[in-house]
């Protein structure tokens, strides 16, 4: 410290003791206050370097455990800093890589989009999905690379970063997808085949039951009508051999030949009604089951709901009160074969819900309201709790056990009921039960229904 200026000026030498003695006190302090400056300027070095260390390490151990090929160039595209995947791949250690220019490891197809990356580099543009191919030892070695400027503290573009991700692994990823995708798609396809065949099981079941009631008929009337030729057989042999008149009466009697001539007629009108009934059934089976790959068609809904509660209830539940609440004919425009899938699925999910019900009962309702068709099904099952009201059209929910439903007949009536423009909706009646409402667009409706199928 200088002396003030007031004071008279005085060498060292000149200086008394006890001033010599505060002098030499105060060096000694101020070597002690910069030894201890130096002291804590050391540790906090220390731990700036062991921060650093850190830091390093770990953008080391990042680097280290990429499995893409990261390199860094500047603006000419040389190399500056490489991680391990990418001194891997170019099979050369990055001390030796650093300066070198990147394009003397790149296959010369290559050069061209990597003079591109450069010089979008400088105009500063990055550039995605980029296929470059490294030369490898082990020979060539594309990776799909996506590039990124780099710039300095004060904002220039001073070079590149290009991180590469091995094609061959990208190509296996996508294989694992695609086989994987394919699987689902296998098993989805498995799932909707089984749930056609369970629909096609429960057709013929119907149909089956339908059928077997005018064959019955048709069956027994053959037998009666065998009997009656029998008889009349018997009794025309023994006119033609000349047989006495008393004789031919007393036949008559025995063998009822009066009786086996007038009830012929009506035994004869039951087979044809019985035939012409299974020729029905018959074509009512094609028009519902065929593939109706063909335009949209006019038919009447109240034929159609009835047949679909024949074929599926009938054959199923004995006891079943069907309540049909349906005009004389209903026409709209659709088509039908889909509709009736649509109706035997709610009808067949309204029987399975009223299994063991102790009161079974369908009802059916029709109407048509502003210019739309609205169709309720009704039961009396154990209705649809309130956390599975919402979910009843997802694509294989099912409450049913395995094997027993696939979940699929529900999404599957809804999406076909939305290709006709018309809804299809879940409730349930406030006494209880399952209430399915169907709404399609009445004929004429501006939202009528589109040609085409699903
Ligand atoms: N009438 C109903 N009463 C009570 N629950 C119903 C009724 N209809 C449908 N559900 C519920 O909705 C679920 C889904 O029905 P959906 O018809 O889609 O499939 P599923 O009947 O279970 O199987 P699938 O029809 O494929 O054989 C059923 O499992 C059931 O829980
Ligand atoms: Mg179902």
């Amino acid at each position: 410290m200088n002396a003030p200026l007031s004071q008279p000026f005085s060498l060292p030498g000149m200086l008394s003791d006890a001033d010599a003695e505060s002098a030499w006190i105060s060096v000694i302090q101020k070597m002690d206050e910069t030894y201890a400056n130096l002291v804590s300027q050391q540790v906090e070095l220390e731990r700036k370097n062991a921060e650093l260390e850190e830091a390093q390490a770990f953008i080391a151990s990042v680097l280290g455990s990429m499995t893409d090929v990261l390199i860094a160039c500047d603006r000419d595209g040389r190399i500056e800093q490489s991680n391990p995947a990418a001194e891997r791949a170019l099979g050369c250690p990055g001390r030796d890589l650093v300066g070198k220019p990147l394009r003397d490891f790149l296959d010369p197809g290559s050069h061209p989009a990597f003079a591109r990356l450069c010089s979008a580099a400088l105009q500063r543009e990055g550039g995605t999905d980029v296929e470059l191919t490294l030369r490898a030892p082990t020979g060539p070695f594309p990776v799909s690379v996506n590039s990124t400027v780099r710039y300095d503290q004060r904002g220039h573009a001073i070079g590149l970063v290009l991180v590469g991700r091995p094609i061959g692994e990208l190509r296996r990823a996508y294989r694992d997808l695609a086989s994987a995708h394919e699987g689902l798609k296998q098993t989805q396809q498995q799932l909707v085949h089984s749930e056609k065949m369970a629909s096609l099981g429960r057709l013929v079941a119907g149909v089956a039951h339908e059928l077997n009631n005018p064959i019955s008929f048709v069956y027994g009337n053959a037998h009666a009508l065998r009997r009656y030729v029998e008889r009349l057989t018997a009794y025309l042999d023994r006119v033609h051999e000349g047989a006495d008149a008393e004789t031919l009466a007393a036949l008559r009697k025995e063998l009822r030949i009066d009786r086996a001539r007038s009830d012929t007629p009506a035994t004869l009108d039951g087979m044809l009604e019985g035939t012409e009934r299974v020729r029905d059934i018959v074509a009512e089976l094609r028009r519902f089951s065929s593939e109706q790959k063909h335009a949209a068609e006019r038919f009447d809904v109240t034929a159609l709901l009835r047949s679909a509660v024949n074929w599926v209830a009938k054959a199923q539940m004995q006891d079943l009160a069907v309540v049909f609440d349906l005009p004389a004919t209903l026409d709209i425009a659709g088509h039908p074969g889909h509709l009736h899938q649509v109706a035997m699925n709610l009808v067949q999910n309204a029987i399975d819900a009223m299994t063991g019900a102790p009161r079974k009962r369908l009802e059916l309702h029709a109407r048509t309201e502003d210019g739309r068709v609205i169709v309720t099904f009704r039961d009396t099952g154990h209705g649809i709790p309130g956390d599975v009201l919402g979910r009843v059209f997802d694509p294989f929910f099912t409450t049913k056990p395995v094997g027993k439903g696939t979940g699929l007949g529900l999404s599957i009536s809804y999406q076909l009921v939305k290709d006709h423009g018309g809804t299809l909706t879940a409730a349930n009646h406030p006494d209880g039960g399952a209430l399915f409402t169907l709404t399609l667009p009445g004929i004429g409706a501006p939202n009528g229904s589109k040609g085409s199928t699903p």
